[in-house]
């Protein structure tokens, strides 16, 4: 029997509700396996802020590395500065525990589900590695005058070669397992400082995996080539910044938010594992919002974890109920509640785990 240590954060919004559904995938893992999670809950979103003031101080993160991994619902609420607990929450946990890969495949499981004509999922299947220490987020920067006619807003783009070389080597090695292509994005031809990222590529591209395929593309260009060929893109290692909005194209590509799952992984070390949607303020308390991206997140746990084979059956389960229609579409509108997808697939993963024996 082995067990692991997991924190939950449902946060905010939509986030308990798919994090509820999560966890009840979870349980399902451990019922049909020797695999057991001892889970402990944190409150930390906008309401323990409203009620305590308090975001997520380094307390919490030192609290953090003694798990195994965190799983994320949703952090964000209307009735909040914008920004400042996403920050704090989302943003301290990855740049504090150093969580430099943020890991966000784009697969679509069946072709109803994808709003692009004549596109099936052959074409759809990609991960991207998005860089998650650097870039726009790191904030540094400020304002000067603020308030005034004069005021300046400064953000500072950081790229470091240290950044670029873990990257594109994490990229690299995801070549190595899928399709020995490795497409990387950036915006060298109008933001000088990617030169650093374009010798970086070549160096570590040319000198240790040589037989990994060096693509290239433009954000602006790739955001177009996703929609209009998918199919070209296989591997692709990014900027934090052109890797969160690519991922909402990928996401509306793959079915929609509904089922856009991520890891911010930092190897070897506890990583956090979360939908890429918001906290969906609209849907809040309603039983609509689609769990899939919460319970797809899990699957990324269960394969950090090294627990391929529930990984699989959580992928497969969700595949055969979107395939099979028994959960039509990633859309809340869908005629199903939280829970019962929770449900679904929770069944699916028992049905799968007893199809391919307990180990
Ligand atoms: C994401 C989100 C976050 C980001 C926000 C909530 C800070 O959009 O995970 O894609 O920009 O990284
Ligand atoms: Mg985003």
């Amino acid at each position: 029997m082995k067990t692991f240590k997991v924190a939950a954060l449902p946060g905010d919004g939509i986030g308990p509700e798919v994090t509820n559904e999560a966890l009840r995938v979870l349980d399902a893992v451990a019922s049909g396996t020797d695999v057991r999670f001892a889970t402990t809950h944190y409150p930390h979103g906008a309401n323990h802020y409203l009620a305590t003031g308090e975001t997520f101080p380094p307390e919490m993160i030192e609290e953090m590395r003694g798990y195994d991994a965190i799983l994320l619902g949703a952090i964000g609420d209307p009735r909040i500065p914008v920004g400042m607990l996403e920050r704090a929450i989302i943003g301290g946990i990855r740049f504090q525990l150093d969580l430099y890969i943020n890991l966000r495949p784009i697969k679509l499981f069946d072709a109803s589900l994808c709003p692009l004509k004549e596109k099936g999922p052959a074409d759809v299947d990609m991960v991207i590695v998005r860089e998650n220490t650097e870039d726009l987020y790191t904030g540094m920067g400020g304002f000067f005058k603020k308030g005034t006619p004069d005021e300046i807003a400064v953000q500072e783009m950081i790229l470091t070669r240290k950044g670029a070389d873990r990257l594109f080597r994490f990229g690299f090695d995801l070549a190595m397992k899928r399709g020995k292509q490795l497409t990387m994005v950036d915006k060298a031809n109008a933001v000088a400082a990617f030169d650093l990222w374009t010798r970086a590529f070549e160096e570590i591209g040319e000198g240790e995996y040589p037989e990994i395929k060096r693509d290239h593309a433009y954000i602006d260009a790739a955001c177009m080539w996703m929609v209009k060929n998918p199919e070209w893109f296989d591997t692709v290692v990014t900027s934090n910044v052109f890797g969160d909005i690519i991922t909402d194209l990928g996401a509306m590509i793959q079915g929609g938010m509904g089922l856009a799952a991520s890891g911010n992984i930092h190897p070897g070390q506890v990583s956090m594992f979360e939908p890429i949607h918001g906290s969906a303020p609209k849907y809040t308390g309603q039983n609509v919002a689609n769990p899939l991206a919460a319970i797809l997140s899990v699957q990324m746990m269960l394969d950090f974890l090294g627990e391929e084979r529930s990984a699989k059956a959580v992928e497969a389960a969700v595949q055969g109920a979107l395939q099979e229609k028994e959960i039509p579409s990633a859309s809340a509108k869908n005629g199903l509640t939280t829970e019962q997808m929770g449900e679904i697939i929770a069944r699916r993963v028992k049905d799968q785990l007893q199809e391919v024996g307990v180990r």
